[in-house]
């Protein structure tokens, strides 16, 4: 037994080729997102994406991310910012759930991405006030995580200190650290 390889091989690269994914992988990735589970199937996500020298949205996206990210980012050919439903139209209460569920919608997008050979890397490094603003957010939508997407880059198209990010893979704690069968 061993781990499903889209688990076990997806990671977040810094370096995206110039291949731009073609309009029906953009539909798969997000009709991936839509398959996701989700409380009363409330689908509490909303994604505004745009493509590098395509759409003006990905300049838009492209502005709210900060300094850091953006010297990786730039070599980003897609870049969609998830967006939190946090009470369902009609409704004045609080999904609880909407951030959890929205955060599983992203979980099947990256599954499909990995499967189609597709790279992604979330971000919170972005300027979350200034994105409420610049997307006319209303004060039920809150923006969760900035997601660039391509194919695998070469490194060397970025400076050396973040190429060398490229070449370290995140650990991770072991299972023991985080599953137990007592009560904390
Ligand atoms: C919500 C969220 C926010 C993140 N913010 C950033 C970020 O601002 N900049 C960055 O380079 N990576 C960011 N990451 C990527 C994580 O650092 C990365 O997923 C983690 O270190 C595990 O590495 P892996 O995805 O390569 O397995 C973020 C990931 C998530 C899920």
């Amino acid at each position: 037994m061993k781990l499903n390889s889209i688990i076990s091989e997806r990671w977040s690269p810094v370096a995206f080729s110039k291949k731009v994914p073609d309009d029906d992988t953009i539909q798969l990735l997000f009709r991936a997102a839509s398959r996701a589970p989700s409380s009363f199937n409330a689908q509490p996500w909303k994604f505004i994406y745009g493509i590098k020298d395509v759409d003006t949205m990905y300049g838009y996206l492209f502005d709210l991310i900060n300094d850091s990210n953006q010297k990786w980012v730039k070599t980003a050919p897609m870049l969609a910012l998830g967006i939190v439903e946090t009470v369902p139209p009609g409704r004045t209460s609080l999904n609880r759930f909407a951030w959890y569920d929205t955060g599983m919608s992203v979980g099947n997008l990256l599954a499909q991405a990995t499967d189609m050979g597709l790279y992604v890397h979330q971000m919170g490094g972005y300027d979350h006030e200034k994105a409420r603003k610049v997307l006319n957010l209303s004060n039920v939508h809150e923006p969760a995580a900035m997601i660039a997407i391509g194919y695998k880059g070469d490194p060397d198209q970025l400076p050396r200190e973040i190429a060398e990010r490229e070449n370290k893979r995140q650990g991770r704690k072991s299972v023991s650290e985080f599953v137990t069968k007592n009560p904390f």
